[in-house]
């Protein structure tokens, strides 16, 4: 499918976003028997994944050997706090598998951290291999589907210092971590995500991030951040995920996936695929972009993803598109800690949107409300998966439901304020208190109904 085409399907589809527009939407994907035995009902599918996720660096703690470590550390560093201790997932893990299964969980998604697995170019630690292996065997062991992403934002120093995925030997160097990494793990990972939102630093382009002071662009506070960094550190190439060349990285990224996906699928046939940072894209005004921005920048990925096993959805809003650009929420709207509109309807619009690009079964990787206040979070997933129910009534093809996160965790350069979490974590003790969210999600897990 040329551009063109691409943005001519995207419109349609979107037009459908809105409530009366969203029977052109149905019968997005392919109907299954499944699908049609549970329409009308409140059940799910058999074997629906119910899930939360985490990320390696945003839980684990002390992943000093990764780029994001320096990046906090930097001076002028973008980053409210350093991740420090984060959670220390990386000692407790047991602990936060064995709660999310007595919640009534059937899966778990988490990250390996390649700056743990290579933490120089060419050395691949088997003790820190040896460390997944033993949370994949905790999750088999307590009945959970482990999904497995090999790439969460974060890189090794070493791979930061050459120039990150600008470099094209970044193709053959992820391929062969994959490949290390799947030799030693892949006999227990249900499912692989390569990498975790590659699509963001086109999204950048088009969000509105509300905490960005007026005036100022993200892709230009991030060139400058990596000239001072290039400086600081005396490393002309310094690069990472977030700071990258958009287009060179992308480059490089697509093709690392495929190669990849071959790596992984050559030990064994696991369900291979990505995740996407998707917004629900609402046109306003004659002149909206935003069926060019969704060609921008969900596109080459929608359609690479044509070829894989599922594709993983993101999504925690919508974004209304005047011009090039998106708007603020509507005056008056309820905001999240990350400024975002609440708004769980996002969900269902961008799995349909998905399903109908890719046309491969969907897997909601990540949902989720950042909030302090708990019934808003107990209204945002029942909304939210009220509306993955309705696509898979229409025939949509979707595989199951993760929500982010498992745990008050490390948001990036927010630090730790923002609250993700099903279970809150008290960071000077590590002590976990499990929310009302977390057990009533639990029992729908549980029950496969809403
Ligand atoms: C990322 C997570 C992040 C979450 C909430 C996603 O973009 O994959 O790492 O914490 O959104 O902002």
């Amino acid at each position: 499918m040329n551009r063109r085409e691409w943005v001519q399907q995207a419109a349609t589809i979107a037009i459908g976003a809105g409530m009366e527009g969203r029977l052109l939407a149905r019968g997005a994907g392919t109907a299954s028997v499944a699908n049609r035995m549970t329409a009308g009902s409140k059940t799910f599918p058999a074997q629906f994944l119910w899930g939360a996720a985490t990320a390696a660096h945003q839980v684990e703690g002390n992943n000093i050997n990764s780029d994001n470590w320096l990046l906090e550390r930097a001076p002028n560093t973008m980053y409210k706090e350093p991740s420090g201790d984060a959670c220390d997932h990386y000692h407790l893990y047991q602990q936060d598998i064995n709660q999310l299964a007595d919640l009534g969980f059937n899966a778990y998604r988490f990250s390996i951290e390649w700056a743990r697995i290579e933490p120089e170019k060419g050395f691949f630690s088997r003790a820190e291999l040896e460390h997944y292996r033993r949370m994949l065997e905790v999750c088999h062991r307590r009945g959970l589907t482990p999904l497995v992403t090999y790439s969460h934002f974060t890189v090794p120093r070493w791979f930061a210092f050459q120039g990150a995925w600008e470099n094209p030997e970044s193709v053959d160097l992820f391929a062969r971590y994959c490949d290390k990494a799947t030799a030693h793990l892949g006999d227990l990972i249900g499912y692989a995500a390569t990498f975790n939102e590659p699509d963001m630093p086109y999204l950048f382009h088009w969000t509105h991030l509300p905490n960005i002071p007026a005036g100022m662009d993200l892709p230009g506070i991030m060139a400058a951040g990596k000239a001072q960094l290039r400086k600081y550190l005396n490393a002309p190439e310094f690069s990472s995920f977030f700071l990258g060349d958009a287009k060179k990285s992308r480059e490089n990224m697509m093709a690392a996936h495929s190669k990849s996906k071959a790596a992984i699928k050559a030990f064994r046939n696991i369900p291979v695929g990505l995740s996407l940072a998707m917004e629900d894209d609402q046109p306003e005004g004659a002149d909206s972009g935003y069926a060019e921005k969704q060609a921008d920048v969900y596109g080459p990925w929608l359609n690479l993803a044509k070829q894989d096993d599922f594709i993983g959805v993101q999504t925690y809003t919508r974004s209304r598109i005047a011009g090039a650009k998106a708007l603020p929420p509507p005056h008056g709207a309820e905001l999240t800690q990350m400024g975002y509109e609440f708004y769980p309807e996002s969900l269902e619009h961008t799995v349909r949107f998905a399903a109908k690009q890719a046309g491969v079964p969907v897997i909601v990787t990540e949902n989720g409300i950042a909030t302090d206040d708990d019934t808003r979070r107990l209204e945002y997933i029942q909304r939210a998966l009220a509306g993955v129910k309705r696509c898979i009534d229409d025939g949509v093809v979707v595989r199951g439901y993760i929500h982010w996160s498992l745990l008050d965790n490390f948001e990036w350069i927010y630090g730790y304020a923002p609250k993700f979490g099903l279970i809150a974590v008290d960071r000077e003790t590590q002590k976990r208190t499990v929310k009302p969210s977390a057990i009533m999600l639990g029992k729908i897990a549980k029950a496969n109904s809403l």
